[in-house]
This record gives structure tokens, C-alpha cells and sequence, in this order.
């Protein structure tokens, strides 16, 4: 019932502004240069730079070391190099171990007899759904996600190149010569379309324009379809140049393009977009599609999407709540006295931020557990117990006084590292090159929002700690002008509907990101945080986030037995995808072979907490992903820990047969504990 008032509450208030911006918070940790990080001036125009610059995003590869790495802007992959510009309609390449994208240069653009071959492009501006690549002053283009056409404005009148690593099997202008359809040898057709006319030469793999100033635009024509070439034909005239996510409140992701040209826009959806739709403001051609390591995209027509999620509601407990049986709660009982008395913060030997959150989130499950339960009336000795340590552990991070590591803030590009990242780039699995920030700063933030629960006298005294680490990675205006110290949401990808965990690193298949359950506990943490604090608008982000994580892990990673959007046999051998690439699924991970399936498991499950039920809502699902993990169990030395979250998981249809194997347990992953665990089996 709370929940529902809740909710109403805030679908009324409405939520259009940042989760910062009520209240700017001076605090910021010291700033530190760091002497790993690369330059950002080398790629970005002069009046993005003084701004924090996105870190995690779909075109990092454009923005670092030679930015000649190819990216996935859908439904085509691009690779700008040597002052000319690729283009690629991947074909799929998959086996049992991978699915993956494969590059082929179908068309090569660029500019006749250019003079400076060596330049490297410039990111002139950037948006949500969108990026600007000037190739040379005067060449510009647009990569807008999910236009069917590839967009290049011509400022300066020159001549182009077109040319193919296939052969050009036939080349049929219109006769206003605005149109011009290109049969390669590979079996593809694309059309160009251009905004005036033009003339253009071709020999047997090249094609040359005479100059031109204008607009260009290509297409390829999905499957060769005859029929699909009057709706390419009907939208070729509007064109996007950039777009915009708007949030609203909890309730939707609202997409907007700014437009050029006349007509409608044609734009594509993935499968999740479509899920999510409001499909009473747009038109679907359903029959318009492109194949994607992604499932189909499909046409929409529309220049604004509403995108609604499945709402979450976040809480501090279990959905249930615990047994209320004397031995049920009785085991809990003796388990959370015996996990309590080992805690000591003063005996924490890990000074890696990851781990070291771990620990913190670990202990904060403990009193949350606690209140579930309502021990206080036993043991009245526990819950200052817990606060203590939390205490203990989270102040030196948030206080600077913490010996071996601590947050700084990098004002190249905008965003807190850690002092151990200044140097290394290994250190702390890369978070001083932006690696990962909502996964470690995600567990901080559970054991800041439970001890500002329990104690809200401290919550008050390092709130502007607690913001300043939170907006790092959940900013929600960023980018020129706003004064913000961060890049609009770091790691979550507004097109994608999910986050990336890699930062700046140059990866031949784009971003990535590995646990799933470790991003959702990130933006939960940030939503329990905004109940701590009162900060509606807070839960609110903190919510849809979440939400929204948390479908594209069911759309994206978590493989069902009967699904048809990856190859058939990865799909038959894989339940779930080890790191997901923008342009792969690997069924590897970072830390372990595919054979190591609890593993694969354990980290898309991990930390077990009340909402992994949202995450793991299909009950059908979780039964063929326990299944697939159990024999894995068999192997020898396969740790404790991971066992303990297939257990919990199992929990879910066979409560009594987890029960027993959760109690023979001897061991536990380093963020779990048996009162987590007992809790989880209990709230069943
Ligand atoms: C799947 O393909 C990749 C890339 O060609 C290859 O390295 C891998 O060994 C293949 N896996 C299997 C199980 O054949
Ligand atoms: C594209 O064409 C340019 C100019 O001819 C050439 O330098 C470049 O290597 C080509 N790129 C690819 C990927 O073929
Ligand atoms: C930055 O400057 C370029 C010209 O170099 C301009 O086209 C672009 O719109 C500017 N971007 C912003 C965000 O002001
Ligand atoms: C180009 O491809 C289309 C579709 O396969 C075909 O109908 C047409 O005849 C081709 N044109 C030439 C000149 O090869
Ligand atoms: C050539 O194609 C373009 C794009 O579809 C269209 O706007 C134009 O009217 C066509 N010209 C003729 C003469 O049909
Ligand atoms: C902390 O470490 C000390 C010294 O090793 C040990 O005596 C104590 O039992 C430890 N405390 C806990 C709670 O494990
Ligand atoms: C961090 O801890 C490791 C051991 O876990 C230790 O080797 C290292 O010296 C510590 N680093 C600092 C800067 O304290």
C-alpha cells in the first residue's frame, strides 16, 4: 500500500530535472592529475572540452588512442581512419562459445585528392542518442542510433570517393540524379540519395562525385526487398542530427530528435524499445528490418518515443517479508549474532575499492536483515554493532583519511578516480580509467543508505559525500554548459537501455559490461539512498534505472531454452552471456573460462538483496539456468561462494532441497553471508 502512494506521489510530482540540481552540493573529493589517463583534447573540438566528457559511451573508441576503432552505431558499424570513413553492414558470426558482428569495409568515404590523408577526426558534438563526426573541416557526419541511413553533410563543396571492397555490380541513377542504387557483388543493394543533384562516375569499385556541396545520405536495402525501396525512398529526406532522452519521473525514457530536412523520421527500434514503447505516438512498419547482434531492429516512424518500463518499486525488505515461524526466524537469529560478532573494521585488510565496497555493502545487508526481522527486541546490541563498523569503513573513504586508496576527482574528464587508478590502470579493475564506477561505487552506496536509515544524525553530516559520489556516475545533466563536475550518466546507455562497465580503453568490439545484477544494485542503491535522504526525485531516477537495467538483462543476457535472438547453438549451450559487447556476446568472462558456469552465474546473480527477485521474476527461466549450472557444482574446488548463489536462486522453486544445501554450506562470497542467504530462503 506505501508503495502505491508512493508511486502516485511521484508519477504527480513529475520529474523532468536533474537528481542533483535541487540542490547543488559543494563537496568535492581533493583533484588529483592523473598519469594514466590520455588526453581528451585530441579528439574533441576546443568547445567540448571544458566540460566532463562522457567516459563509457557508445563511440568511446572514436574519442582514444588513434580513435581508428571501429564502433557499433545501429544497424551499421563504423570506422573512421585515415580521413575516410567506413561502413559496414555486419554480417553474424555465431558458434556455441560467441556471437559476434563481422566488419567488412562495404563502402569507403571520402574526400578526392585530400590533401591532409594523416588528420584524424574531431567530435564536434554529442548528444544522448548521437554523435558528430567531422571527418575534415567542411565534412561532417551524423550518427544518429538507429537511422537506417548513414547522414554526411558536404559544407564545402569538394569531390567524393565512394569506393568498395567489392565489386560494383550495377550503379542506376534516377533521372533527377538524386538517387543512385548500387548493386555490390557481395549480394547487397544500397541507395544513395542526395539533397540536390549529383554526378557521379564509377569504375569497376570506386565511385567519384564532381564536387558538391549538400546533404548525403545511404542506405542499404534490408534483404534486397524490392518492396522496402518506397520506404526508404519516403523518409530519405529527414534526417536526424541528434537526440535527446528525457526522464520522466519514474515513469518513462522519452526520446526526442532534432530533425532536419522535410518529412518524417524513419528511425529503427531494438527488441527491448519495442517492448517498451508507446506505440499510440508512432508508426511501426513492422515489415522494416535490419539484423542486429541485438534481435531485429525495426522501422518506426516518429520523431519522439515514450519508452515506459515494468516500474520497480524499490524497498528496504524483502517484497514477502521473513517467516514468521519460531525456527525459521530462530536460525536467522543464531546466524546474524555469529555474522555480527565477526565484524571489525578495524581487521579489514583489503584496500581495493571494489572489495573493500563488497565488505561494506556486506555488513549494511546485516541491519537491514536486522530490521526485517525485528531483532532489536532479543538483541538490542546488534544493530549499533553493525552501525559501528559502517561507520568505521565508509567514514576514512568519504573523509580522504582512508590509507592505501581513496576517491579524487579528475578533472580532464570529469569524474572521481581512485588514488591507487592515478597510476595504475589495473588498480582497482581500472577505475582510474573509468572502469566500473557504478559497480564499486553502487556497493558504497547500499551501506551509506543503510547507515543514513539507522542513523540519520550521520546521514546528514556526509550527505554531501554521499551526492558527491553518486552523481559520478548518475549525473543527469552534464555536458557544455550545465556546470556540472560529471558526465551526464556515465555508464548508462540511453539507447541501449543498459550500462557499460569499460571506460577508456580502445576494444574492437566497443563497451562491455559483465554483471548485469552488480549494475541494478548501483542504481537500487541509488534509489534506497534517495529514501534515506527524502530525495524523492532521487528514488525516482534511482527507480527507472533500475527498472530499466534490469529488462535489458532479461532481454540481452539472460538466455532462454526457446528463444530466437541469438544463434541457434549459443543459445542451446549458453543460459547466460559472460560480457556482452556492443558488438559480441562472449561466453567467456573477465575472470574464467566458459566451463566455469557457476561463475558466469554468481556474477549476473550478485549481490543477492530484495531486489534480485525483480531480476529474477521468471521463475521458468531461473529453473533452466539452475539447471544448466548445477552439474558445474560438481567439479572439485568450485568455491563455496558461487554455490551459495545458485542455492538462492534454487530457492525459488525448491525451497526445502536449497535450504539443506545452504546450510552445509562452509563458506560464503565475499559480499554474502548465511544471514543473507537464511533471509533470502525465509522471504520465499
Ligand atoms: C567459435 O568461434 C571462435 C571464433 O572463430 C573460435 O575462436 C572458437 O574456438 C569457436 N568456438 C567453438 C566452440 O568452436
Ligand atoms: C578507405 O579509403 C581510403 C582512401 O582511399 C584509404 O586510405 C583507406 O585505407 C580505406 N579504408 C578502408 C577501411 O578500406
Ligand atoms: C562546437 O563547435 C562546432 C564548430 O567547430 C559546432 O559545429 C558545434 O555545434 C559546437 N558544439 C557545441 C556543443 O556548441
Ligand atoms: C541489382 O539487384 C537487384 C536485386 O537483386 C536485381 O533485381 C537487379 O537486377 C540488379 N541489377 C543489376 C543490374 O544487376
Ligand atoms: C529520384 O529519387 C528521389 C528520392 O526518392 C526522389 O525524391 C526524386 O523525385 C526522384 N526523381 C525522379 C525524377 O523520380
Ligand atoms: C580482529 O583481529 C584480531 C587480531 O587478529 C582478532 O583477535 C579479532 O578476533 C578479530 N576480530 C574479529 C571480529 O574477527
Ligand atoms: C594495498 O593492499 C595490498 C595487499 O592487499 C598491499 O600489498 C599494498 O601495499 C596496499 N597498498 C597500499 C597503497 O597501501
Amino acid at each position: 500500500m506505501l508503495n502505491f502512494w508512493f508511486f502516485l506521489l511521484l508519477f504527480t510530482l513529475g520529474c523532468n530535472s536533474p537528481a542533483t540540481a535541487r540542490k547543488p552540493d559543494p563537496f568535492t573529493f581533493p583533484e588529483l592529475q592523473s598519469t594514466v589517463l590520455p588526453d581528451p583534447s585530441a579528439f574533441f573540438s576546443p568547445n567540448l572540452t571544458s566540460s566532463p566528457l562522457p567516459t563509457n559511451s557508445f563511440f568511446q573508441n572514436f574519442v582514444i588512442e588513434k580513435g581508428d576503432q571501429k564502433e557499433y552505431i545501429h544497424p551499421y558499424l563504423i570506422k573512421s581512419s585515415h580521413s575516410s570513413l567506413s561502413l559496414s553492414y555486419p554480417s553474424i558470426f555465431s558458434n556455441t562459445s560467441l556471437t559476434q558482428q563481422i566488419f567488412t569495409p562495404d563502402l569507403n568515404i571520402s574526400v578526392l585528392h585530400n590533401p591532409d590523408p594523416t588528420r584524424t577526426h574531431v567530435v564536434s558534438s554529442f548528444s544522448d542518442l548521437g554523435v558528430t563526426l567531422d571527418l575534415q573541416p567542411g565534412l561532417r557526419f551524423f550518427f544518429v542510433r538507429g537511422s537506417p541511413y548513414l547522414t554526411c553533410q558536404i559544407l564545402k563543396s569538394a569531390p567524393l570517393s565512394i569506393s568498395t571492397v567489392h565489386k560494383i555490380r550495377a550503379f542506376v541513377p534516377n533521372s533527377s540524379k538524386t538517387k543512385y542504387k548500387i548493386n555490390l557483388s557481395n549480394g547487397q543493394i544500397w541507395i544513395l540519395y542526395s539533397s540536390s543533384p549529383i554526378r557521379l562516375t564509377r569504375d569497376e569499385s570506386t565511385i567519384e562525385s564532381e564536387n558538391f556541396r549538400g546533404v548525403i545520405r545511404i542506405a542499404l536495402l534490408p534483404n534486397r526487398d524490392a518492396k522496402l525501396e518506397p520506404v526508404l525512398d519516403r523518409f530519405s529526406s529527414c534526417y536526424p542530427v541528434s537526440g535527446r532522452a528525457r526522464f520522466r519521473g519514474s515513469v518513462s525514457v522519452d526520446y526526442k530528435w532534432q530533425k532536419k530536412g522535410s518529412g518524417d523520421l524513419l528511425m529503427l527500434a531494438n527488441p527491448l524499445h519495442l517492448r517498451l514503447m508507446d506505440k499510440s505516438s508512432v508508426k511501426v512498419v513492422d515489415g522494416f528490418r535490419y539484423k542486429s547482434v541485438d534481435g531485429e531492429l525495426v522501422g518506426v516512424v516518429g520523431s519522439s518515443w515514450v519508452l515506459k518500463p515494468d516500474p520497480v518499486s524499490v524497498t528496504w525488505g524483502s517484497i514477502k517479508g521473513v517467516e514468521k515461524e519460531k525456527e525459521s526466524r530462530h536460525e536467522i537469529v543464531k546466524a546474524l549474532e555469529q555474522d555480527v560478532k565477526g565484524l571489525d573494521s578495524s581487521n579489514v585488510t583489503t584496500n581495493s575499492s571494489y572489495f573493500f565496497g563488497k565488505l561494506v555493502a556486506r555488513a549494511a545487508r546485516l541491519a537491514l536483515i536486522a530490521e526485517e526481522i525485528e531483532i532489536e527486541i532479543e538483541d538490542a546490541d546488534v544493530i549499533p554493532k553493525i552501525k559501528n563498523y559502517l561507520k568505521g569503513t565508509i567514514e576514512p573513504w568519504l573523509d580522504g583519511k582512508f590509507v592505501g586508496n581513496g576517491f579524487l576527482y579528475d578533472k580532464s574528464w570529469g569524474g572521481l578516480i581512485t588514488k591507487q587508478g592515478s597510476t595504475d590502470k589495473t588498480a582497482d579493475f581500472g577505475f582510474g580509467i573509468y572502469n566500473d564506477h557504478h559497480f564499486h561505487i553502487g556497493y558504497f552506496l547500499y551501506g551509506i543508505a543503510v547507515l543514513a536509515k539507522i542513523d540519520p544524525v550521520w546521514g546528514r553530516k556526509y550527505r554531501p559525500q554521499a551526492y558527491a559520489l553518486m552523481t559520478d556516475f548518475m549525473t543527469l545533466d552534464g555536458g557544455s554548459g550545465s556546470g556540472s563536475k560529471y558526465t551526464r550518466l556515465r555508464c548508462f546507455d540511453l539507447w541501449k537501455l543498459h550500462s557499460w562497465a569499460a571506460g577508456l580503453t580502445e576494444f574492437e568490439n566497443g563497451r562491455n559490461q559483465e554483471s548485469t545484477s552488480e549494475a541494478v544494485n548501483a542504481y537500487y542503491s541509488a534509489a534506497l539512498m534517495g529514501l534515506a535522504y527524502g530525495d524523492t526525485r532521487l528514488v525516482a531516477v534511482g527507480s527507472l534505472l533500475t527498472a530499466m537495467e534490469i529488462h535489458a538483462a532479461k532481454t540481452w543476457w539472460h538466455v532462454k531454452e526457446d528463444d530466437t535472438l541469438y544463434g541457434a547453438d549459443f543459445t542451446r549451450e549458453n543460459r547466460v552471456v559472460g560480457i556482452l559487447w556492443a558488438n559480441k556476446r562472449d561466453s567467456v568472462l573477465w575472470f574464467a573460462p566458459a566451463e566455469m558456469r557457476e561463475a558466469r552465474f554468481g556474477i549476473q546473480v550478485l549481490p543477492l538483496l530484495p531486489v534480485t527477485e525483480v531480476l529474477f521474476s521468471d521463475l521458468e527461466y531461473v529453473k533452466q539456468l539452475v539447471e544448466w549450472t548445477l552439474p558445474s557444482l560438481e567439479r572439485k574446488g568450485v568455491g563455496e561462494g558461487w554455490k551459495g548463489f545458485v542455492y538462492a536462486l534454487e530457492g525459488l522453486y525448491e525451497k526445502e532441497n536449497a535450504l539443506e544445501k545452504i546450510r552445509k554450506l562452509s563458506g560464503y562470497d565475499d559480499g554474502n553471508s548465511l544471514s543473507n542467504l537464511l533471509w533470502w530462503i525465509f522471504s520465499r
